[in-house]
């Protein structure tokens, strides 16, 4: 895997302007005092990182103050929330709107830290513009959407390669509802889903031979989702067999109490099925990326001081299982305060309350998930 260049060169970024920070709010940054979670993760040779916005200050964003300096203290690496994705950058065909993830990158250089790339094909019709799943394919259909395809990833490493490590090449191609693969007009012009997998990850590969490639899934240990890891298992087999270049995969992460196991009082997971699945996963010699880590509280109650704790309980367990492989590298915070958490809108509590699945709280003080992240043994040291 290849580190990115201290400098982008090869951009053709914004100019200074696009770095005016708009606010900067006092952060209550409660834990300087303490090592950052990167320095904890570095210890044992990986890093920690988070997502982060383009927008304006009231966003868990670049402009964001209070937001940014948590960021920069606590990690070393950071993801586009949105602005990678096909849909943010592509926006008709050949036409891409690179502005808002030139903002990213250019405040993550100016702030010394590193990128994943987020993703070059999430490969759902509802997260690709309307352009792409209405698109004509015309006589050759196979043949113009390996173009579409090839030409969509050559121009995203083309502008992002030089500063990206790590990209999540194919984002959640499974469908555990159907207990299958999720189709696109690409996977239906190209005749299947394996097969835009397979140009895609080829593409990737040809495009920036030395970053890691990784699919990215997003279910993880919750009962419901045994399917959907066979599926994958499947998948990552079919790539092995195929000589697809997939280096590692990655898993979202976004654990969930959504219902309780009246054993634990925490959500229900599958420890020892996880495990299996990893063995398998590593046996097949990929390594293992935690993507979009943060945890859903639905089912808790709304007590604060109860709720921060299970939710700390809950994370702890997972990431102990986690760190105890060698072949996990990053690990990615999908955000770092609850207040601007993709959660509160996507999973929002019952009582109104906000969800409180990141480390740090909408006042911006660490929380025992912090702790949990701190304390957890960070495993044994990440195998290069
Ligand atoms: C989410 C963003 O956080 C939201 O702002 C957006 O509306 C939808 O996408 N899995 C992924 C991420 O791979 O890209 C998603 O991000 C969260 C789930």
């Amino acid at each position: 895997m290849r580190e990115p260049n201290s400098r982008l060169d090869s951009l053709k970024l914004m100019g200074g302007s696009a770095l005016a920070v708009s606010c900067r709010a006092p952060a209550a940054w409660a834990s300087t005092a303490l090592p950052s979670l990167d320095n904890l993760a570095r210890a044992k040779g990986r890093r920690f990182g988070s997502v982060i916005a383009s927008g304006d200050c009231l966003g868990g964003t670049v402009a964001n103050g209070g937001y940014a300096q948590i960021v920069t203290s606590e990690c070393s690496r950071l993801v586009a929330e949105n602005e990678m994705k096909w849909q943010a950058l592509h926006i008709a065909k050949g036409e891409f709107a690179f502005d808002r993830a030139d903002r990213i990158a250019v405040w993550a250089q100016s702030e010394g830290l590193t990128l994943r790339g987020h993703a070059l094909l999430w490969h759902r019709a509802r997260w690709l513009p309307d352009w792409v799943n209405d698109f004509d394919y015309g006589a050759h259909p196979a043949r113009a959407a390996e173009a579409l395809l090839v030409d969509h990833i050559n121009a995203v490493i083309g502008r992002y390669g030089s500063v990206v490590a790590s990209w999540d090449v194919v984002n959640e191609a499974v469908n555990d509802a159907a207990d299958g693969y999720e189709e696109t007009s690409l996977s239906r012009a190209l005749g299947s889903v394996e097969q835009v997998l397979d140009v895609s990850f080829h593409a990737a590969g040809n495009a920036t031979p030395k970053a890691l490639l990784v699919y990215n899934v997003y279910m993880s240990w919750e009962p419901e989702y045994a399917g959907h890891r066979k599926m994958v298992l499947h998948l990552l087999e079919v790539f092995r067999k195929r000589d697809t270049p997939v280096d590692a995969l990655g898993v979202q992460s976004h654990i969930q109490i959504s219902r309780l196991d009246p054993h634990t009082g925490l959500g229900p997971y599958e420890e020892k099925a996880w495990r299996s699945f990893m063995d398998a996963v590593v046996g097949m010699g990929y390594r293992v990326i935690i993507t979009e880590f943060n945890v859903r509280d639905s089912a808790l109650p709304t007590d604060l001081e109860v709720r921060d704790a299970k939710v700390a309980d809950y994370a702890r367990r997972y990431l102990d299982v986690m760190l105890s492989y060698p072949q996990l590298g990053d690990i990615m915070a999908w955000g770092k305060v609850d207040r601007y958490n993709w959660l509160q809108n996507f999973a929002p509590r019952q009582d109104g309350l906000a969800v409180r699945g990141c480390p740090y709280g909408s006042d911006h003080k660490a929380k025992p998930l912090r702790t949990a992240i701190a304390t957890a043994p960070m495993g044994a040291k990440q195998a290069s």
